[in-house]
C-alpha cells in the first residue's frame, strides 16, 4: 500500500488520555496545535489501559472524540496500536505475556516494550483490541496511517520462544548434523544430537558459538516481524485498507530493518541527536546517514516520527537546543527525503518518568516560549516548501551496511576486541560523499547495486550467500567498489572461508589479504603516496586500530605503509577489472583521508552533485527530485554564514535569501 501525503508533516505525539479530567486543557492543545501549523498527530501509543481497562471492556468514545476535534481543525491522526504497553490485568492474568531474560527470569509488570513476541495470549489481546481499533477507527477520514504498536525491540527468552527458534531453526537446516556442520560444533564438543537441545544464548550457558548468537538475533528479528505482521493482519481483518508504520530507531542493533521495513508500507523513525557534542556539523552527518539508512530501507520516502523539540531527559546531559536548531533538524529529515518531521511530544506529561522530556507544549502552558515559537516557525516553513512532498533521493553512491554482517563481525573474537570503530569507519566514508554533496544510499548485501556507480563496502567481514559474486558483476559493469581491511572473512553462518580472502574478490580487487594487526589505541602508523600515483594523493596520512597486511596480485600500490615491520607494504591499492576499478584500503584512515580518497575517484569518474565551485565547510547539499524538477537543498550547519554554490540550470527559489548568503542553521531550497 502506498502512503502519500499532499503537505509535508508537521506534529507529533500527543496523549490526551493523560489529561482527560481537563477538558480546557484538551480545548487549548487544540488551539496551540493549529497556532504551531501542526496538521497530523499520532494518538493512542501507550493507551491501553484506557482503551480497555478491563478485559474485554472497551472504552472508545473519548478517543472518537478527540479525533473528532482535530478533524474539524484540519489535523490529521495517525493512530497507534497499544502493544507497546501493556495493562496490569493483562500481565496478572496471562503471565507468559512477561518477558523472560536470558538468564531465564521472567520479568514482573512494569515499565514497557517488555512483551514476549512469541506468547499466543498476546498475540490474541492484541489482535482484538488491533480489530476493533481498524471497526472503528479504520475508515474515519482523518486517520491516515497505523503506527503500529512503539519501537519494537528487545528479546524474550522463555519456553515458547525456545520452542519457535527451534522450530526456526529445522526450517532452516533441517536435519541437526547439518546444523552441526555449519556451526562448527565439534569445537569444545558441543555437538547436538536433535534440535530438541538447543537452548538461545545464556551468560549462564552457551556463548560461544558465534553461529548460535548469530542465528539467534536472526530469530529474535524474524519473530518481531512477525508479531508485526500479526498486528497488520488484525487491522486487516477489522477492514482497515489504511497503510502502516513502525517507528524505528537510530542504528538500531537488535533487528534487521531490512527485513522489518518489508511488512510495513512507510517507514518512520525517532531521532535524538546529541548535538553540541562536537562539532555540529559532525553530528549532522551522523544523523543524515541514519536518515538515509531509514530512506534506503524501502527505497522510498521515509518520515521522521520523532525528535524532541528541546532536550530530552534521558541523555546523560539534558542539553537544551540552541536557537535554530529544531528548524535545521526537522529540515534534515525533509532534505534527505522525509515526508515530515514530528516530534516527542505535544504536550508535555505531568508525572511519571517523562515528566521533564522536552515538548512543543510544556507545564507552563502558553505560546509565548522560546520552544514553541520554534515550532511555529518549522511548521511555517515546511507549509512553503510542501511541494517537496512526494519527491524521491536518487543517488549514485551506495554504502555498504549489513545487519547479518554487523552481528558475526562484532561477536567474533578477533583483531581487535578493545573496538573496531565500525560505525565510525561507515561514517568517515558518509561524510566523503556528503563533502561533495553527493546523496548516498545505504544497501545491504541482498540490495539492487544496479542504480549506482561507487559501492563503499567498509568493513564488510561477511560475504552472504552470492554477495562476492554481485560485487563482480557491478564491478564489470563499470562500477568503482571500495573494499576496506575486514572484509569477506565469513560465510553467513561465520565460517571463515578458506583459500584466501577477501572471497571470491581476490582478482577483482588484484591483492590478498595475508595477515591483519590490531593496534593499541595509542598506536598509529601512517599511509603514504606512491610518487606519481594515479589520484595524483600528496598527502600522508595517519592510520589507527587495523592494519591489513596484503599482498599484490595484479593490483597497484597508490599508497603505502610509513612504519613498523611492514613499512612498505601497500596501503592503499586499485585494479582494474572488467569496465571497473576496484580499490582496497588497507587500514582505518584518519577522516582526512576519504575526503581527499573519495573527491578524487568521484572527480576522475565524473560524479557530482552539479553545482558550481567548491562547497564550504559546514555546508549540506541534498538533492530530490520529481518528473518535473529537481530540488537543491541546503543547510549550514557551521557558525558562520557562507556563499552557496549554485547549480546549473534555471533556478528559482522556493525557500531562504540565496543572495545574501546562507545563516548558521538556515535552509535555502532552489527548484531547478
Ligand atoms: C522514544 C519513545 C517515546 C518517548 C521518547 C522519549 O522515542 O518512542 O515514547 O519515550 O523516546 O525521548
Ligand atoms: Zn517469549
Amino acid at each position: 500500500m502506498e502512503f502519500k501525503t499532499k503537505k509535508l508533516l508537521h506534529g507529533g505525539d500527543y496523549n490526551p488520555e493523560q489529561w482527560l479530567d481537563c477538558p480546557d486543557i484538551l480545548e487549548k492543545d487544540l488551539d496551540m496545535l493549529t497556532e504551531a501549523g501542526c496538521n497530523v498527530v499520532t494518538l493512542g501509543v501507550f493507551s491501553w489501559s484506557t482503551l480497555e481497562p478491563e478485559e474485554g471492556r472497551f472504552c472508545f468514545d473519548w478517543l472518537e472524540n478527540i479525533i473528532n476535534k482535530l478533524y474539524e481543525r484540519g489535523i490529521s491522526v495517525i493512530l497507534a496500536t497499544p502493544s507497546g504497553a501493556r495493562p496490569k490485568w493483562l500481565a496478572d492474568k496471562y503471565p507468559e505475556v512477561l518477558r523472560v531474560d536470558s538468564e531465564r527470569k521472567r520479568a514482573l509488570f512494569g515499565f514497557r516494550h517488555n512483551h514476549c513476541y512469541t506468547s499466543p495470549v498476546y498475540r490474541e489481546k492484541t489482535a482484538i483490541i488491533n480489530r476493533k481499533l481498524a471497526e472503528r477507527f479504520g475508515n474515519h477520514p482523518a486517520v491516515i496511517l497505523w503506527h503500529i504498536s512503539n519501537e519494537y525491540g528487545g528479546e524474550c527468552h522463555c519456553p515458547l520462544c525456545q520452542d519457535a527458534f527451534r522450530k526456526w531453526l529445522k526450517e532452516r537446516y533441517h536435519t541437526i548434523e547439518e546444523l552441526n556442520k555449519r556451526w562448527c560444533t565439534t569445537f569444545w564438543s558441543h555437538t547436538y544430537n536433535s534440535f530438541d537441545q538447543i537452548e538461545s544464548p545464556s551468560p549462564i550457558g552457551e556463548t560461544q558459538l558465534h553461529a548460535l548468537n548469530l542465528d539467534w538475533k536472526r530469530f529474535v528479528s524474524y519473530q518481531t516481524t512477525d508479531f508485526i505482521k500479526a498486528e497488520i493482519h488484525a487491522l486487516r481483518e477489522g477492514g482497515s485498507k489504511l497503510p502502516t508504520t513502525a517507528n524505528l530507531m537510530y542504528y538500531f542493533n537488535g533487528l534487521n530493518y531490512f527485513e522489518l521495513a518489508k511488512a510495513i508500507d512507510v517507514v518512520s523513525w525517532d531521532t535524538y541527536p546529541t548535538w553540541h557534542k562536537q562539532e555540529v556539523i559532525e553530528t549532522a552527518y551522523d544523523n543524515g546517514m541514519c536518515h538515509d539508512l531509514m530512506r534506503s530501507l524501502k527505497r522510498k520516502p521515509f518520515f521522521q516520527m520523532e525528535s524532541c523539540p528541546t532536550s530530552t531527559n534521558w541523555q546523560g546531559i539534558s542539553k537544551l537546543k540552541k536557537p535554530g536548531v529544531l528548524f535545521a533538524q526537522s529540515m534534515q529529515a525533509i532534505a534527505h527525503g522525509g515526508e515530515g518531521a514530528l516530534y516527542f511530544q505535544i504536550r508535555q506529561s505531568r508525572g511519571a518518568s517523562e515528566k521533564f522530556h522536552g515538548a512543543v507544549i510544556d507545564h507552563y502552558g502558553g505560546t509565548d516560549t522560546r520552544v514553541f515559537r520554534e515550532v511555529c516557525h518549522t511548521g511555517s516553513a515546511l507549509d512553503k516548501i510542501s511541494e517537496l512532498a512526494g519527491s524521491n533521493v536518487k543517488s549514485a553512491v551506495a554504502l555498504l551496511y549489513d545487519w547479518d554482517s554487523q552481528w558475526a563481525m562484532e561477536d567474533s573474537q578477533g583483531p581487535r576486541n578493545k573496538g573496531l570503530h565500525y560505525k565510525e569507519a561507515l561514517l568517515k566514508y558518509y561524510r566523503g560523499f556528503r563533502k561533495l554533496g553527493l546523496n548516498v544510499d545505504l544497501v545491504d548485501m541482498t540490495g539492487d547495486l544496479t542504480d549506482y556507480k561507487i559501492l563503499a563496502a567498509p568493513m564488510c567481514y561477511m560475504f552472504r550467500n552470492g554477495f562476492e559474486e554481485k560485487v563482480r558483476k557491478f564491478v564489470k559493469n563499470g562500477g568503482i567498489f571500495v573494499a576496506t581491511y575486514w572484509s569477506g572473512i565469513v560465510d553467513d553462518t561465520d565460517r571463515c572461508f578458506l583459500g584466501g580472502v577477501p572471497h571470491g574478490l581476490m582478482d577483482v580487487l588484484g591483492i590478498r589479504s595475508m595477515e591483519i594487526d590490531g593496534l593499541y589505541d595509542w598506536e598509529k602508523n601512517s599511509l603514504i603516496p606512491v610518487s606519481d600515483n594515479l589520484l595524483g594523493l600528496d598527502r600522508t596520512y595517519t592510520c589507527k586500530y587495523l592494519c591489513d597486511l596484503v599482498e599484490l596480485r595484479g593490483a597497484e600500490a597508490v599508497m603505502t605503509y610509513g612504519d613498523d615491520f611492514y613499512a612498505g607494504y601497500p596501503a592503499l591499492t586499485v585494479n582494474a577489472y572488467g569496465d571497473g576499478q576496484a580499490w582496497y584500503v588497507a587500514a582505518d584512515a584518519e577522516k582526512e583521508f576519504q575526503v581527499e580518497f573519495l573527491r578524487r575517484i568521484a572527480e576522475k569518474a565524473g560524479i557530482s552533485c552539479g553545482v558550481e565551485g567548491e562547497i564550504p565547510e559546514g555546508l549540506e547539499i541534498t538533492t530530490r527530485e520529481n518528473s518535473e524538477a529537481t530540488y537543491y537543498i541546503y543547510q549550514n550547519w557551521g557558525s558562520q554564514t557562507v556563499e552557496i554554490p549554485l547549480p546549473k540550470g534555471e533556478i528559482q527559489t522556493l525557500y531562504g535569501e540565496t543572495e545574501k548568503g546562507l545563516e548558521p542553521y538556515g535552509l535555502a531550497v532552489l527548484k531547478v
